[in-house]
């Protein structure tokens, strides 16, 4: 098979209906909603019922892309999905979304590397097809982050939301074409942000806080120094959305202008893996662009992707 270059021709999202104001954490915490907005930039999030699990939301953004694809389940030759909510152990959300869709026959495995999974996966989708293995790929972030959270610590239950985002990812066509990836990981920082087997989250905040702006701030830089760009030569910057304070203290560092800077935080809150596709769907489509995404979480993993627009 002759390679072109991994794209991805589509994205797509998917919100639960169930939104959740920051009023509601008043009700029950000491909380208020001026503080939660004005510390993270977050209004509201979206929580999807009982019954509903990670695969649930992510098959419905994975059947939306694929009609905006112009594909059908049978056409995927591989499926990736980057969760740290899986809906069990055994076997990987990834099994349970093949199944759910009908007529797909392709292997399919999770990635785990928290909030930076769908870049992680992206850099999965770009190998395999960069290698001649497969041609076409569905690359799923979905995140049921209510369901590991404790109800009580204020400082983890205000900043999630749960949701879905999916993107076909192929060998060349029309759409972002995948130009560099970089990744990164501080194994030694693992116990700053986890969830212990059967328990809830637990977070140093702040120690989150301070690595994403330093590893986010060095992931443009070392970006742009491979492709040899400036920042003003970068029409959107896709950041994972965590907490605006996080995206506002880099964009400053790179005076980057506020219009280049799409978000959806404030309604969505964190959604871990499924941020950036579900923002990807957001954005407009403009031609012959470069566009960059930059990611950090969990790990303490960090990673950031140079796009050009075709
Ligand atoms: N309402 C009111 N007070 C709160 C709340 C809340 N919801 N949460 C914490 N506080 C309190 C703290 O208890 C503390 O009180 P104290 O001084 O009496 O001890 C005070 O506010 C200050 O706490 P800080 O931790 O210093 O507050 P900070 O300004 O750092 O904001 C926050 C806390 C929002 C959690 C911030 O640290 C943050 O956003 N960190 C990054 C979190 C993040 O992005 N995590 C996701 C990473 S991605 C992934 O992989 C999942």
């Amino acid at each position: 098979m002759i390679s072109e270059p991994a794209t991805i021709i589509a994205s797509a999202a998917y919100l639960p209906p169930n939104r959740v104001k920051n009023s509601h954490f008043e009700s029950y915490l000491d909380t208020s909603d001026s503080w939660i907005y004005e510390r993270t930039g977050i209004k509201e999030r979206r929580w999807a019922d009982m019954g509903v699990k990670a695969s649930d939301m992510g098959v419905f953004a994975a059947t939306e892309v694929l009609k905006k694809a112009n594909m059908e389940p049978k056409d995927l030759d591989l499926i990736l999905v980057a969760t740290m909510t899986p809906d069990q152990p055994l076997p990987s959300t990834a099994a349970l979304i093949q199944s759910k869709l009908a007529g797909c026959k392709a292997p399919a495995m999770d990635i785990s590397a928290a909030c930076s999974g769908y870049l992680y996966g992206l850099s999965v989708a770009k190998a395999f097809i960069e290698a001649g293995m497969y041609k076409n790929i569905l690359l799923v972030g979905c995140e049921k982050m209510s369901q590991v959270l404790d109800p009580n610590d204020r400082s983890t239950i205000i900043l999630f939301g749960d949701g879905a985002g999916a993107s076909v990812i192929t060998s060349g066509g029309k759409g972002l074409r995948i130009d560099n990836i970089i990744l990164g990981l501080d194994g030694n920082l693992a116990n700053s942000l986890y969830i212990p087997q059967g328990g809830s989250m637990k977070m140093f905040g702040q120690e989150v806080f301070k690595t994403a702006i330093q590893r986010g701030v060095e992931v443009i830089e070392k970006l742009l120094e491979k492709e040899k760009l400036l920042i003003e030569n970068i029409r959107y910057v896709i950041f994972h959305q965590a907490n605006m304070r996080i995206i506002q203290n880099i964009q400053k560092r790179f005076q980057i202008p506020e219009e280049k800077i799409p978000t959806t935080i404030e309604y969505t809150a964190n959604t871990s893996a499924a941020s950036i596709p579900i923002l990807l769907e957001s954005i407009s489509h403009e031609q012959n662009q470069r566009y960059m995404s930059v990611a950090f979480g969990a790990g303490f993993t960090y990673a950031g992707a140079i796009f050009t627009s075709l």
